[in-house]
C-alpha cells in the first residue's frame, strides 16, 4: 500500500489537485494500484492562521510516505518567495531531492506555438539539478537601502552534487531508449567554475559508452530549443538554468498548463508537482487547467512502479488533447473539473479497449 502526502497549497492548488486525485482513483480501479492519501494544510491560509510555514515536524512526516503530491505555493498576501522557500525548497533540500525531472513532450500539433512543428519533433527530458547552484542561499545583502548596498548570491556546485545528477541523466537517457543522447547545458565559457560540470560530465560519460554526449551553452540552448527542438533527447543542467529553460520547454509543449515535474531522490520519498504557480487570480473559479497536475500524478505512478497506470494516464491525456475534448491548455477554455472528467473518460475507454 502506497501512502501519498497531498499538499494542495495555495491559489488554484486545491482545484487542480482534486482533478489529479480523481484521475489517480480512476487509474487505480484499472491497474489495482493500492494507495491512500493524507492531506497536509501547509500554505498561505495555514501560515496566516498559525504563523507556521513548514515546521520540522512536517518534513519528518513527509518521510513516512511513499510520495508527495504538491499543488502550488504562493500568495500575494505574503512576502514574495517566503512560502515557496519554506515549502517547495524546504522539501527539495530537506529530503535531498537532487533531481528535478521535467519531461517536455508535445501531444498535439495545435498546442505548439512554433509553426509547422509536429509531436514527433518535441520529446525531451530535462534533468535539472535540484539542491545546489544559486538556490543554496549562500549570500545576502548588506548596507540595505543605502547607495552602497551590496547584494551577493553564490552559485555553489559540489563534485558529489554534480556527479550524481549527471549520472542520473545518463541513466535516464538509457531508460528512455530513444536518441540516447545527453546534452550538458552550462555557461562554462563565461562562468569558469562551471568547468566542474564539464569535467564531471566527461568522466561520467565514460561509464555510458552507449550514450552519445553533446554540449550547449545555456544561451545557445534556448535558441536551439526553438530552432531545432528535435535535437534534444536528455538534457542535464544546473538548478537555475534548469528552472529557466523548463518554462521555455513548457511553452513548446503547449504551456504551463501541461508541464509537470518530479523532484526525485531515487529510492526515497519524492515529490511530484505541476511546474506552474498558484495563479491566485483564478483561485476557486474552476478555470485553471489541471492537466499539469494530472501529468505529475502520471510521473508519480511511474516512480512508484505502476508503469501500466502511468502509460494509461499519458495516453488518456494525449487522446483528450488530440480529440480536443480538452480544447486547449489555457485557463478558462474548459472548466477544471470538466477537464478532469474528460481525462477519466478517455482513460476508461482506453482501458476497456485494451481489455
Ligand atoms: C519551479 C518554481 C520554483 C523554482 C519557485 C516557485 C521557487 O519556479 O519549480 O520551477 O524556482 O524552482
Ligand atoms: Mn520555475
Amino acid at each position: 500500500m502506497h501512502t501519498i502526502a497531498v499538499l494542495p497549497g495555495d491559489g488554484i492548488g486545491e482545484e487542480v489537485v482534486r482533478e489529479g486525485l480523481k484521475v489517480l482513483e480512476a487509474v487505480s480501479a484499472v491497474t489495482g494500484f493500492q494507495y491512500k492519501t493524507e492531506n497536509y494544510p501547509y500554505g498561505a491560509e495555514h501560515y496566516l492562521k498559525t504563523g507556521e510555514t513548514f515546521p520540522d515536524s512536517a518534513l519528518r512526516a513527509m518521510k513516512d510516505h511513499s510520495a508527495i503530491l504538491l499543488g502550488a505555493i504562493g500568495d500575494p498576501r505574503i512576502e514574495v518567495g517566503m512560502l515557496e522557500r519554506a515549502i517547495i525548497a524546504g522539501v527539495r533540500f530537506g529530503l535531498d531531492l537532487y533531481v528535478n525531472l521535467r519531461p517536455i513532450k508535445l501531444y498535439a500539433e495545435n498546442l505548439c506555438p512554433l509553426k509547422g512543428v509536429t509531436p514527433a519533433q518535441i520529446d525531451m527530458t530535462i534533468v535539472r539539478e535540484n539542491t545546489e547552484g544559486a538556490y543554496v542561499g549562500l549570500g545576502g545583502i548588506m548596507k540595505k537601502d543605502t547607495p552602497n548596498e551590496v547584494a551577493v548570491c553564490n552559485m555553489v556546485w559540489t563534485h558529489e552534487g554534480v556527479e550524481r545528477v549527471v549520472r542520473y541523466a545518463f541513466e535516464a537517457a538509457r531508460r528512455r531508449n530513444k536518441a540516447k543522447r545527453v546534452t550538458l547545458v552550462d555557461k562554462a565559457n563565461a562562468i569558469r567554475p562551471m568547468d566542474l560540470w564539464t569535467r564531471t560530465f566527461e568522466a561520467v560519460a565514460k561509464d555510458f559508452p552507449d550514450i552519445e554526449t553533446d554540449h550547449a551553452y545555456i544561451d545557445a540552448a534556448c535558441m536551439w530549443m526553438v530552432k531545432n527542438p528535435d535535437w534534444f533527447d536528455t538534457v542535464v543542467t544546473d538548478n537555475l538554468f534548469g528552472d529557466i529553460i523548463t518554462d521555455l520547454g513548457a511553452m513548446l509543449q503547449g504551456g504551463l498548463g501541461i508541464a509537470a515535474s518530479g523532484n526525485l531522490h531515487p529510492g526515497r520519498v519524492s515529490m511530484f508537482e505541476p511546474i506552474h504557480g498558484s495563479a491566485p487570480k483564478y483561485k476557486g473559479q474552476n478555470k485553471a487547467c489541471p492537466v499539469a497536475t494530472v501529468m505529475a500524478v502520471q510521473m508519480m505512478l511511474d516512480y512508484l512502479g505502476d508503469s501500466d497506470g502511468a502509460a494509461l494516464v499519458e495516453d488518456a491525456v494525449g487522446a483528450a488533447l488530440r480529440k480536443k475534448t480538452i480544447p486547449s491548455l489555457r485557463a478558462g477554455d474548459i472548466a477544471t473539473d470538466a477537464a478532469g472528467d474528460a481525462i477519466v473518460a478517455e482513460l476508461n475507454e482506453l482501458a476497456a479497449s485494451r481489455g
